[in-house]
């Protein structure tokens, strides 16, 4: 979900629209708008409507001026995805207005205890609690009615409040859910994203877990939900606005995918020590001698993030020969794992917001491991709380599919990778071999994107599928695993992954002509048993595609990417099939920057 702010001088409704049209990437349900009006007797305006935010635009009435307001675009949790459920919510009196996101665990409680007072409820959010319990707060101040609603709630939340009552004011609190201040000239704004940001003011605050702010025109302080002031210095937001547009693409996910050569030059800029054959990675945080003394990785993430995960985990066991593994971070909280002190964490996210994921790295802080970071967007929740770690430099990734930031992040592992390589056991002679490696990707990279046309073909021939296999081995396993996500994803084709390995153990009963198959047959030392594999599917009459370094004779049609080291081929190998995704999604017609039921980043449980 996304949430938006603004007070100032400006007229608030169109600067809120705008800002929630770049938020729409983060949940795109529903929208709505609540404004102090300048209209009649002042007190507060509201509009919502069920889709996107163009709907809530044409429907928001023609007097709708105000010069402060909030808004927000909702991924449904609680409630359908109607007008009713779409935020702000109000109080019963109509004079508070409360966006957030966020869940709130005892919400059937609260609702209940309410209920039995009389109140009645508009809908079926557990958002329209909070809106009540600050309306019937009989504290004197409005941030004073915010904390006596927040103390009673239990669960997460970024929240912005305006209260009839104080028409001076935006109050914002944070638990779990982001909330970024943008600190403008005698006007301020307020986002769960900077996205939302960035085109007006690139001075920021991020509230942390537990903050609160009140924003003025001209004015904003921070403090704590019990009430201490803290200090909010505001920091320099690294991307462009810029970066921010299509940039002449028709959908962010082209661009994205476009830009990943110069996206990898990025991570691997400043960062190749050639004296040393190794590499510097500034923020991690680890000196060699702890370094040495890990005997595990274990890595968590959620989505494309995860996947990339497990090619890190492979790359570190390949380069650094420490046991290695990835596991979804959703997972690993539920299951209430052994924590070894031995173990070096590291949480894989791009937003570093996923909710999943920051939940494990406060699980593991607490339990008391060393937790790192491989995320993208710098100053995010998962990279303050983690005690060092990577960044990956994608810039921002606004498409909900993730593409750019899964390469980069497979780069950043391979970074991470060659540095515990080169203080265990990795040779000179290697360490050279992966920077020539790494050197070479973003050419080879563009050499891959320049075969889309060829891609887009192969798209429409497969376009009929009535589910995809997508088989790989070892390296190329996780490859295969986030191909197969990327086409669910964003053609809503049925996919499946599987090591190649494990199709003879019962999924090649699906294969038939309707049902093709995508193999990554990389060339190296497991080619002939890859090879086996496309024999096996041919002779139950299944299509094969093969992603390859070579034209494979089995397959029916092959796209051959450069050849590269053997271990960072799977970053490679990647990349086309990215393209037969988003060229398979536009072939359906597919809303292909918002696919149907998903949000870029899931800040909820
Ligand atoms: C959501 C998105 C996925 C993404 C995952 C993890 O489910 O739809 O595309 O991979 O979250 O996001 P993160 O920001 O933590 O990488």
């Amino acid at each position: 979900c996304g949430i938006v702010g603004y007070i100032g001088k400006r007229d608030v409704a169109p600067l809120l629209l705008e800002g929630l049209q770049r938020l729409e990437y983060r949940g795109y349900d529903s929208a709505g708008i609540a404004i102090h009006s300048k209209a009649g007797g002042g007190g507060l305006k509201t509009a919502k409507a069920k889709g996107r935010v163009r709907e809530l635009e044409s429907l928001l009435p023609k007097r709708f001026a105000g010069n402060t307001g909030i808004a927000h675009t909702r991924w449904a949790t609680h409630g359908a995805p109607n007008d009713v459920n779409a935020h702000p919510h109000l109080d019963a009196e109509g004079k508070v207005a409360v966006v957030h996101n966020g869940i709130i665990d005892n919400a059937d409680e609260l609702r209940a205890k309410l209920a039995a007072d009389g109140v009645e409820f508009a809908s079926d959010t557990d958002t329209e609690i909070l809106a009540h319990l600050i309306g019937r707060s009989q504290a004197e101040k409005l941030e004073e009615k915010v904390r006596q609603a927040l103390r009673l709630i239990e669960g997460t939340y970024g929240i912005a409040v305006l209260h009839a009552d104080f028409p001076d004011r935006i109050v914002v609190a944070r638990n779990g859910s982001p909330v970024v201040l943008g600190i403008g000239e005698r006007e301020m704004f307020v986002s769960s994203d900077v996205a939302a940001l960035v085109s007006h003011t690139r001075q920021v605050v991020t509230l942390d877990d537990g903050e609160m702010a009140t924003l003025k025109a001209d004015d904003y302080r921070t403090y704590t939900t019990e009430g201490s002031r803290t200090s909010a210095a505001p920091t320099t937001v690294e991307w462009e606005a810029e970066s921010y547009d299509m940039g002449g693409h028709d959908t962010y996910m082209h661009k994205e995918i476009s830009e990943q050569a110069d996206a990898v030059d990025r991570v691997l800029r400043g960062r190749i020590d050639d004296r040393f054959s190794t590499v510097h990675l500034g923020g991690l945080n680890l000196d060699a001698r702890e370094a040495r003394g890990v005997r595990r990785v274990k890595i968590l993430g959620c989505g494309s993030a995860y996947h990339a995960g497990q090619i890190g985990a492979q790359l570190i066991e390949e380069l650094a020969r420490i046991p290695a593994d990835a596991e979804p971070a959703s997972e690993f909280r539920y299951r209430n794992a052994v924590v070894d002190p031995d173990t070096l964490y590291i949480a894989v996210s791009q937003s570093g917001e996923t909710y999943d994921t920051l939940a494990a790295v406060q699980e593991l802080k607490r339990k008391g491991a060393r937790v790192l970071g491989v995320v993208n967007v710098v100053g995010s929740a998962i990279a303050r709380e983690t005690d060092g770690g990577v960044y990956v430099h994608a810039g921002p990734e606004v498409c909900v599919v993730s593409t750019k930031c899964f390469t980069n992040t497979a780069v950043a592992f391979a970074l991470l990778a060659l540095h515990l390589g080169r203080i265990r056991d990795l040779s000179v002679a290697d360490g050279k071999r992966i920077i020539a490696g790494l050197r070479k990707l973003p050419e080879q990279i563009a050499e891959v994107l320049r075969g889309e046309e060829d891609i887009r073909k192969l798209a429409a021939e497969y376009a009929d599928a009535k589910s995809m296999m997508f088989v790989g081995r070892v390296r190329g396993y996780p490859v295969a695993r986030e191909a197969s996500l990327k086409l669910k994803e964003v053609s809503y084709v049925h996919a499946e992954a599987y090591p190649a390995s494990e199709l003879k153990h019962g999924p090649l009963a699906l294969i038939e002509p309707a049902v093709p198959t995508v193999a990554i047959v990389p060339d190296d030392d497991l080619l002939e048993k890859n090879r086996a594999t496309l024999e096996e599917i041919k002779a139950r009459s299944g299509r094969i595609l093969a992603v390859a370094h070579q034209e494979q004779d089995k397959a029916d049609h092959t796209i051959v990417v450069p050849k590269n080291e053997v271990e960072l081929d799977p970053i490679l190998m990647g990349v086309p099939l990215q393209l037969l995704a988003y060229h398979s999604a536009l072939a359906l017609g597919r809303d292909i920057d918002k696919p149907r039921n998903l949000a870029k980043s899931v800040t909820v449980e």
